[in-house]
This record gives C-alpha cells, sequence and structure tokens, in this order.
C-alpha cells in the first residue's frame, strides 16, 4: 500500500514536471516564433486617387473585415475582449498610425502575407483571406486606406492566455504566413457577377474561420466559448447541415444582412458588420459557390488558382535561399 501511495505521488510529480516542461518549452518557441524571420520579396502596390478605383477600394475595406478589426475609419479598434485574458485591437492604419514609413511593397506584404515590414509574423490579423486579391483589388484596397485622414488611434493590443501562446508555440494554432503558399500568384481578375468563380473569390475571406477547405470546427485561437465554425464545404450539405437552412438565395442574403438565422435566433462571432456590407451579386455569387454541385469546384479555396500558374508574380523572385519558413 505504502509503495502504491510512493508510486502514485511519483508519477504525479512526474506528470506536473512533464506539463510544466511543455509550456516552459511551448513559451519559449511561441517567442521564437514570433519572432522568426520571413524572406518573401513582394511586388509593390501601385498608388492611385482614381475614383473608381478609390470606390472599389471603399467597398472592399467595409465588406472583407478590416472596418470590424480597424474601425470605419483605420483609426484602430478593439474586437475581442472575453475578459479572461484574450484581448484583441487591430491598429491604427491611418497615416498618423503603424503604416507612417510603409513603402509600396509593405502593403503586399502585410495584406497578402501576413509578414510585417521588418520581416515578423503577424499573429492575428487573418491574412491567408485576403491573399488570393487581385492585383487591382489590393491597389484599390491600398489606394482608399492611404487616403484616411491622419488620426490617433489605438495600437495594436495582442493579449492571450499562456495555454494559447503554449498552442501557438507547439504549432496548434498557426499564424496566417505559415498558412499561406507565399509562391502562389495572385488571381486573374474575375468579372463581377452571380457566378461560381466571383463566389469563389468572395469565399476567400471565410477561410480564416472555417478553415482552408470551408470544413469548420474549432477556430484555431478563439477564445474557449466560442461555437465551432459551420461546416460550410460547397456541394457537401446534407439535410442536417447549417447550409440547409438556407433553401434559396434569398434566405442566406437576410442571414448576412441581419445576422440572424431563419427562424430568428442570432449566429455567434461572425463579422456581419463587415458581411452585411457584401453587394447583392457578390453575396449571391457566395451563395451559388457554397451550394455548386460535388466535384464541379476545387475544395480548397485557399490555393485555388484558377490561372493555373504557380509562379513568382505575387512576390518578387528572391535569392538563394530565398524563402525561409522556419516552423
Ligand atoms: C480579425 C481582425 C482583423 C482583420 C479582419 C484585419 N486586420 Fe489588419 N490587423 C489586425 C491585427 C490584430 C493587427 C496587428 C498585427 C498582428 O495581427 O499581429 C493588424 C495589422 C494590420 C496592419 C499593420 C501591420 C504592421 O504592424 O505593420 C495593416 C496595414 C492592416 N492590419 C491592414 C488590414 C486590412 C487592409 C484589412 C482588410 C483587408 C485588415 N487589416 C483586416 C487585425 C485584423
Ligand atoms: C470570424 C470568424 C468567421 C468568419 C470570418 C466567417 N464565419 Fe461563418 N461562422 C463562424 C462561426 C463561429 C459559426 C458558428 C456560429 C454559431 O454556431 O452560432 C459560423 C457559422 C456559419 C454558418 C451557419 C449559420 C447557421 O445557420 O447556423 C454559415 C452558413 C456561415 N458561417 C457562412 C460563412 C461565410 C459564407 C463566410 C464568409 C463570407 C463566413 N461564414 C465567415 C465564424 C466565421
Amino acid at each position: 500500500m505504502k509503495r502504491w501511495i510512493k508510486w502514485t505521488a511519483g508519477s504525479a510529480l512526474l506528470l506536473g514536471v512533464i506539463v510544466v516542461a511543455t509550456a516552459a518549452s511551448g513559451l519559449y518557441l511561441a517567442e521564437q516564433k514570433r519572432n522568426r524571420y520571413i524572406d518573401i520579396k513582394p511586388r509593390p502596390v501601385a498608388y492611385t486617387t482614381d475614383a473608381q478605383t478609390i470606390e472599389r477600394g471603399r467597398y472592399l475595406y467595409a465588406s472583407r473585415g478590416c472596418t470590424d478589426c480597424h474601425g470605419a475609419q483605420g483609426t484602430g479598434r478593439e474586437f475581442v475582449n472575453d475578459g479572461k485574458g484574450t484581448r484583441l485591437a487591430g491598429p491604427n492604419i491611418t497615416p498618423a498610425g503603424v503604416v507612417a514609413r510603409y513603402q509600396p511593397e509593405d502593403w503586399n506584404s502585410v495584406i497578402r502575407h501576413g509578414v510585417k515590414p521588418n520581416g515578423r509574423p503577424v499573429l492575428v490579423m487573418p491574412s491567408e483571406d485576403y491573399n488570393r486579391f487581385t492585383n487591382d483589388d489590393l491597389n484599390a484596397l491600398v489606394s482608399y486606406v492611404r487616403q484616411f485622414p491622419a488620426k490617433e488611434g489605438t495600437p495594436a493590443v495582442i493579449e492571450l492566455p499562456h495555454p494559447a501562446w503554449v498552442l501557438y508555440g507547439l504549432g496548434a494554432i498557426p499564424d496566417a504566413a505559415s498558412r499561406i503558399d507565399h509562391q502562389l500568384a495572385p488571381l486573374r481578375p474575375t468579372p463581377a457577377g452571380v457566378t461560381l468563380a466571383n463566389g469563389q473569390y468572395v469565399a476567400n475571406m471565410c477561410i480564416g474561420c472555417h478553415g482552408a477547405n470551408l470544413s469548420g470546427g474549432k477556430i484555431p485561437g478563439g477564445p474557449p466559448d466560442w461555437p465551432a465554425a459551420a461546416d460550410i464545404r460547397p456541394g457537401t450539405h446534407s439535410a442536417d447541415s447549417a447550409l440547409a437552412r438556407y433553401p434559396n438565395a434569398a434566405s442566406f442574403v437576410a442571414m448576412l444582412r441581419t445576422g440572424k438565422r431563419p427562424d430568428g435566433t442570432p449566429i455567434q462571432v461572425m463579422p456581419f458588420e463587415s458581411l452585411g456590407q457584401l453587394s447583392d451579386v457578390d453575396a449571391q455569387a457566395l451563395y451559388l459557390y457554397l451550394n455548386a454541385p460535388p466535384g464541379s469546384v476545387k475544395q480548397d479555396v485557399g490555393s485555388t488558382a484558377p490561372s493555373g500558374q504557380k509562379s513568382s508574380a505575387n512576390t518578387l523572385p528572391s535569392g538563394p535561399g530565398g524563402l525561409k519558413l522556419p516552423g
């Protein structure tokens, strides 16, 4: 008996040591990971002040999530504060903020690749949603952001509980830069319209939460009380899936506009401030895409390039040993 107690105490102690050691090495790895240098050479963005382009940029900023995390005027905004150790805020991106000394290639690096001008990864911003932006759309978006009046605002806030940092360090919560294929060429322009191609293009903004193939599940790094994101893989939903609640485009578009299911219950976590701004054409194209018959579309939104080719068009060709992505 005595021996048994000793043995139990011993293994509990050992287990404790293992837990502490894993946590400590996780925290250490997290520090390494967030300070890693990601060597990409993105193309410069073309700035413009042409009214039509700025209007397209305004639409993208309002409908693709930027407003939710950076505010309508770009001055930054707290977008998660669960009172239990998770507090997140997007920084001021007016000319008075973090982008004050941005060069044309820095915008491409942050928005499409999740890499800050100093080569460090963004931790929370979902740049994987934006990697597939066409060059025209990226130019438009950046040109719009650049004309925000310089204003005082909020700096970035990234406060996560210790377990989240450990998981980040151990690779269970990937940052955007490690999810992105940095060599993929940007998409060719997709004509606006209620088409599968346009729907797939818009659906890129869902992958940060619903996953690269839209299969849903727990959102990595989200607070523990967030519900899992729904499985919205195109063409695979059965009668009991979330998408089956939306028998036609009108009911789906109404959900995007109101944040509510057809039965009136509110949907959690989804960034409806932005989703509600999707144009009718884009929202209907999205519905068409999510309901495409199985096999008619490639599932992996995030890495699908209809133009087919892999090239260095997204980044400038880099020298020997150019792309280093530790971890
Ligand atoms: C889910 C919230 C979220 C969304 C959506 C989002 N951002 Fe961010 N953004 C952040 C956070 C948080 C940071 C701070 C960097 C980090 O994540 O570690 C940031 C950083 C930035 C930076 C500065 C990076 C630096 O430190 O130099 C720019 C520029 C930026 N975002 C632009 C955009 C634009 C444009 C969009 C829309 C296409 C967008 N963001 C969408 C949260 C978000
Ligand atoms: C910030 C994370 C986030 C983003 C971005 C996001 N979703 Fe969701 N989505 C969720 C979560 C979490 C749920 C589950 C919500 C719940 O159960 O209350 C969900 C649920 C859904 C549902 C099921 C609704 C229902 O009736 O229960 C649909 C459909 C959906 N999302 C579509 C989309 C589409 C399309 C996009 C992109 C245009 C998108 N989501 C972007 C997090 C997100």
